[in-house]
């Protein structure tokens, strides 16, 4: 028999169904036994009148929580059950897959354990349906994200993820044996996306993904995380990146709140706002004395980057004064920016880049590149790097490759925001940080 669904079973009314999913609770009475039975659309109430089949009953009555069974049976109308008026009479029952008892923990217990412990049975705390709910809302934003680009003539590239130099810096990099050499895990599509600019594609994204060899245990780092890329030729200034992304966020949440609007209130509790365009944009230099004013100082080690305290800082004054979630932050100094990105004409000590902050959180990098090889070159070497390993990635530069920028967003960390949840180990499928590889 072909399953139904638990939310389709409102018109099978009098007829006879299979359903298939999770026993989420058992009532075992005196006469009848309620089993309460979870797919990943609803729950619906199935009722075993015991003295129909005994052995029947007795097999249930052993049925650990959260056990994997089919039932036939047919479905009543029964305005008095509170889970959708309606009820299953249970005919026959298959065990397909018995859960131990205890369970590592209930997932539908008031109190959950630590987050660390539900990371190693994450397959139990992905049954809790926000979680479900969550990977629904992910699966639209990357739908909506691939329309958007699509739709405005982007393509979208796989770029190799071994590689054999480094394109962000020599630290956060994992290295490899590969044959007779040394080979490492691509932090970003960076390179490779610029090759597409030299290829003549003009427009990319690149959905894939990321390894950083980041020490770090932070509530937003991971040491492998899904990056989202694209790349723009023919661009003015960093300027029109930051416009392609404003306009592609805007109508990836109108997506997520026409398809997922009533969900995130139901899980997440509260109301999605759909970001106006264009976001507020200030220059790193006056960020900074907004920074001064308000009494937040950057740490001095910082050569003039900001710090997770000044992101949630100088989010609070956009919140004040443009009443916006999001705000670029621009022009980043040359010393805490990567050799590629291009700098101001009128001022070389800085960078024609930015960051895109959402709810005090970095979700974004982008930036104009350096396309001149010989200004890129020779801002290599400023940096320290060898012209050797990156000669292949200098030559794209030299057959008529067009002005070109982009960014680099963090999936998780756009989830994290949008969801408003506080540790992004909440927000991915699977953590990867330093002390964790399983499962
Ligand atoms: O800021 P990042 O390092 O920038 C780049 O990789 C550039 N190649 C992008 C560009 O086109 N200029 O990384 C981009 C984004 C960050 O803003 C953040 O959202 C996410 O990737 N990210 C991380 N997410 C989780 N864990 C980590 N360790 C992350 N590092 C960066
Ligand atoms: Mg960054």
């Amino acid at each position: 028999m072909e399953r139904t669904l638990i939310k389709d079973l409102r018109s099978k009314i009098d007829q006879t169904v299979k359903i298939s999913g999770w026993l989420q609770t058992l009532r075992d009475q005196k006469k009848i036994q309620f089993l309460i039975l979870r797919d990943t659309t609803g729950l619906v109430q199935v009722a075993h009148w015991k003295p129909n089949d005994e052995s029947l009953a007795e097999k249930i009555s052993t049925l650990g929580a959260e056990s994997a069974v089919s039932v036939i049976g047919k479905v009543i109308d029964n305005p008095v059950v509170k889970l959708n008026q309606l009820e299953i009479q249970l005919e026959s029952l298959v065990v397909e897959n018995a859960a131990e008892s205890p369970l590592p923990f209930d997932p539908f217990a008031e109190t959950l354990p630590t987050l660390d412990y539900r990371q190693d049975w994450r397959y139990m705390d992905l049954r809790r349906p926000v979680n479900y709910a969550l990977f629904q809302i992910e699966t639209t934003v990357e739908m909506a994200m691939r329309e958007y680009w699509t739709k405005n003539n982007f393509i979208e590239i796989h770029s190799p993820k071994l590689t054999g130099s480094p394109s962000e810096s020599g630290a956060e990099l994992f290295s490899l044996d590969y044959f007779e050499q040394k080979a490492y895990l691509a932090q970003s599509p960076q390179f490779y996306k610029q090759m597409a600019m030299a290829a003549g594609f003009e427009r990319i994204f690149e959905i894939g993904p990321v390894f950083r060899a980041d020490p770090s245990f932070t509530s937003r780092h991971m040491t492998e995380f899904t990056g989202v890329d694209m790349e723009i030729s023919w661009i003015d200034s960093h300027d029109d990146v930051m416009k392609v992304e404003e306009n592609w966020l805007q109508y990836i949440y109108s997506r997520v709140k026409e398809v997922h609007g009533e969900q995130i209130k139901e899980h997440f509790g509260f109301e999605l706002t759909v970001p106006t365009v264009p976001f507020p944009r200030i220059p790193m230099r006056e960020a900074v004395e907004i920074l001064k004013s308000r009494g937040y100082t950057l740490p001095a080690d910082k050569k003039g980057d900001i710090d997770p305290g000044g992101e949630r800082e100088i989010a609070a004054y956009v919140k004040e004064k443009f009443n916006h979630d999001f705000v670029f932050l621009t022009d980043w100094p040359v010393s805490v920016r990567p050799f590629y990105h291009m700098r101001l004409e009128n001022d070389p000590t800085l960078t024609r880049s930015f960051d895109l902050i959402a709810n005090g959180l970095e979700i974004t990098t982008g930036a104009q590149r350096e396309h001149r090889p010989d200004i890129l070159a020779k801002q290599a070497i400023e940096k320290g790097l060898g012209l050797g390993p990156i000669q292949y990635y200098l030559d794209f530069f030299r057959y008529g490759c067009p002005p070109h920028g982009g960014f680099g967003l963090g999936l998780s960390r756009l989830m994290m925001v949008m969801l408003n949840l506080s540790n992004i180990r909440e927000a991915v499928y699977l953590f990867r940080g330093p002390t964790r590889l399983t499962p």
